[in-house]
């Protein structure tokens, strides 16, 4: 499954449960039919941890069963699906209807690449890892922090299926592989935030650096700088700490907690002070077209 085949002519791949030609001009890449296995099925939606007022799509539905079991499996879940192929669409919605779900299991001829991922909370495929890694871009820039891509491995395995975006988990106990990528909230560039600690009031300023879900950091308060650690990065959940010597205070600890939303990042900071006492306030970062962490620093050694 993993050969990159033309998009001329009738296709024939016979390979595994993948089957049936099919003539696709709209990509380079055909992925023909081929239903996923009930075991993967089960466990895409398992590992999807659906609740209520989700939302998910499978891109490539063929048959329905993924967003069929969706909707069956909560009653306050909805899905659609979008398959190349008009006769899987028609199966897919005539199943829907069968059980009952038809309401909230919806199937559309549709291009992959044609949708709209910003209502969506999880995307699920099963196609050659050359298309899944051409959607990648789709996926980030569309869907929000927080949505859950789920990918059947099966016969594709489980390597560049995203390129670079490596998988948050697979799930291996089945008979085939399913991939979960979490869509992480965009933190890079310049922060910038304000506390006031101890009588006085202290600026701060940080630079993140991202790739994918993994992210660093360096803050700089006064004329110190440190590196952040411990940098976790889920979906619109940040958390990261570093300890800094503050000018007024002394050695202290931050250990910041918050979520991402566009520009701005709200949250907590515990701080620990040089005394002993731990301090916990509100934490409201903005992202800033410039960093104080570049102003000239002075050779103030004490
Ligand atoms: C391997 S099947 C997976 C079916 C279903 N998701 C499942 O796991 O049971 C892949 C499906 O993707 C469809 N497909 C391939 N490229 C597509 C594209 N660009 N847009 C929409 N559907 C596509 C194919 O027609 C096929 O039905």
């Amino acid at each position: 499954m993993r050969t990159a085949v033309p998009a001329v002519g009738a296709l024939l791949i016979v390979s595994g449960s993948l089957f049936l030609p099919v003539s696709v001009h709209a990509q380079e890449y055909a992925t023909p039919y081929g239903p996923s296995s009930q075991d993967a099925v089960n466990r895409m939606i398992k590992l999807a941890a659906l609740r209520d007022g989700d939302v998910v799509a499978d891109l490539g539905s063929g048959n329905g069963q993924i967003i069929i079991a969706a909707a069956r499996s909560n009653p306050k879940v909805r899905g659609w699906g979008v398959d190349l192929q008009d006769w899987l669409v028609k199966t897919a919605t005539e199943e829907a209807a069968k059980q009952g779900v038809a309401d909230r299991a919806q199937f559309t001829q549709r291009n992959a690449f044609d949708v709209d991922l910003r209502e969506v909370s999880v995307v699920n495929m099963w196609l050659f890892a050359n298309l899944t890694r051409l959607l990648r871009p789709k996926i980030l820039a569309e869907a929000r922090p927080g949505t859950r891509v789920i990918v059947n491995g099966q016969l594709i395995g489980t390597d560049n299926i995203l390129g670079n975006w490596q998988p948050d988990f697979i799930d291996r106990e089945g008979t085939s592989p399913i991939m979960l990528w979490i869509v992480p909230a965009k933190v890079e560039g310049f922060w910038s935030w304000e506390l006031p600690l101890a009588g006085t009031s202290q600026s701060y300023d940080l630079i993140m650096q991202q790739q994918f879900q993994v992210a660093e950091g360096f803050a700089r308060v006064g004329n110190r700088r440190e590196t952040i650690t411990d940098v976790k990065l889920r979906g619109d959940e940040l958390s990261f700490l570093f300890e800094l010597t503050l000018t007024g205070v002394g050695r202290t600890r931050h250990e910041f907690v918050g979520k991402v939303n566009g520009d701005q990042i709200k949250g907590t900071v515990k701080v620990a002070m040089p005394d002993g006492k731990t301090a916990e306030v509100p934490w409201s970062a903005k992202r800033t077209a410039s960093s104080g962490w570049f102003r000239p620093t002075g050779i103030d050694v004490r």
